[in-house]
């Protein structure tokens, strides 16, 4: 029988049961999550009780990371539903701080992690200051729980990409693993912000993975003709707003030149009423 799960909210209590694991040789996985799970996060879970004795997740809707006309009040909070379900895959502990408890001085912080360059590109450029609020959270939930390994999702292929790098530059001492998109039947890649959605833009919604499967349908050609295939899925679709799409070769994520040939990452955004969603998928340009 697994032990029940315990709903931390400080940070202190969080560095007394890591102490407590530490001292049994215990190692342990941290699934950073916004809450609103689903079985994306599930998934990282899964992912982490398979490379860890033990499971903390954290469910922090990050103020940091919203810029000031985006959806922070409007994002999904589902706490009870969450723990439930934590509980069920056998987290230990769900660590659910405050604003207070993360950012004392007035709900944020004055030191940030900067993600430099590739922060303000694509995603980014979009949201500008999104992924220092994500990697400054990021830093400090590291920090907290101090774990052997941290899981994040693909489906945010640029988030993951700079949590890597941050790792790196910063000499953090965990191992980053992605873990990938998990998707409805029909193709729609799950996301929190899937449950803010109104009925008859669910089926919009399915533009980004059929923009994806346009463009991996055209990899034979190259990169300008998957780009513009994946363009036409969002000419005849109007309910959607195309914010952008790119190709990127993952392993810099600069945007590929004509001539790529290897592996692309293709990476879009859109608006679908009021709810903006990104996707991505990996092809390969023989
Ligand atoms: O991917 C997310 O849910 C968030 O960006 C993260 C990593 C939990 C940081 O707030």
């Amino acid at each position: 029988m697994p032990e029940p799960i315990q709903t931390l909210t400080t940070i202190d209590a969080v560095r007394a049961l890591v102490r407590d694991a530490r001292a049994d040789g215990r190692r342990i996985a941290l699934v950073p999550t916004m809450g609103a799970l689903h079985e994306g996060h599930a998934e990282l879970v899964r992912t982490g009780l398979e490379r860890a004795d033990l499971v903390i997740a954290s469910v922090f809707v990050n103020p940091m990371q919203f810029g000031p006309h985006e959806d922070l009040d409007r994002y999904p909070r589902t706490p009870d539903a969450d723990t439930a379900a934590l509980a069920e895959l056998g987290v230990a502990a769900v660590f659910m701080p405050t604003v207070d408890e993360m950012y004392p001085d007035g709900g944020r912080s004055e030191t940030l992690v900067t993600a430099g360059h590739l922060g303000m590109v694509l995603e980014g450029r979009s949201r500008p200051g999104h992924y220092d609020g994500v990697l400054t959270v990021v830093t400090k939930l590291l920090s907290i729980v101090g774990p052997d390994v941290a899981l994040f999702g693909e489906k945010d292929a640029q988030q993951l990409f700079l949590v890597r790098r941050m790792v790196r530059d910063l000499n953090l001492p965990v191992e980053v693993v992605g873990v990938p998109t998990v998707r409805e039947p029909d193709g729609l890649a799950l996301s929190s912000r899937n449950r803010m959605l109104r009925p008859g833009e669910r089926a919009d919604a399915l533009a980004l993975s059929r923009a994806l499967a346009a463009a991996g349908s055209a990899a034979d050609r190259g990169v300008e003709a998957m780009l513009a295939a994946a363009q036409s899925v969002f000419q005849s679709d109007t309910g959607v707003q195309l914010d952008y799409l790119a190709i990127v070769d993952p392993a810099t994520f600069r945007l590929a030149p004509a001539e790529h040939h290897g592996p692309v990452q293709v990476l879009v955004a859109a608006r679908v009423g009021a709810v903006r969603l990104i996707d991505n998928a990996v092809f390969t340009i023989a």
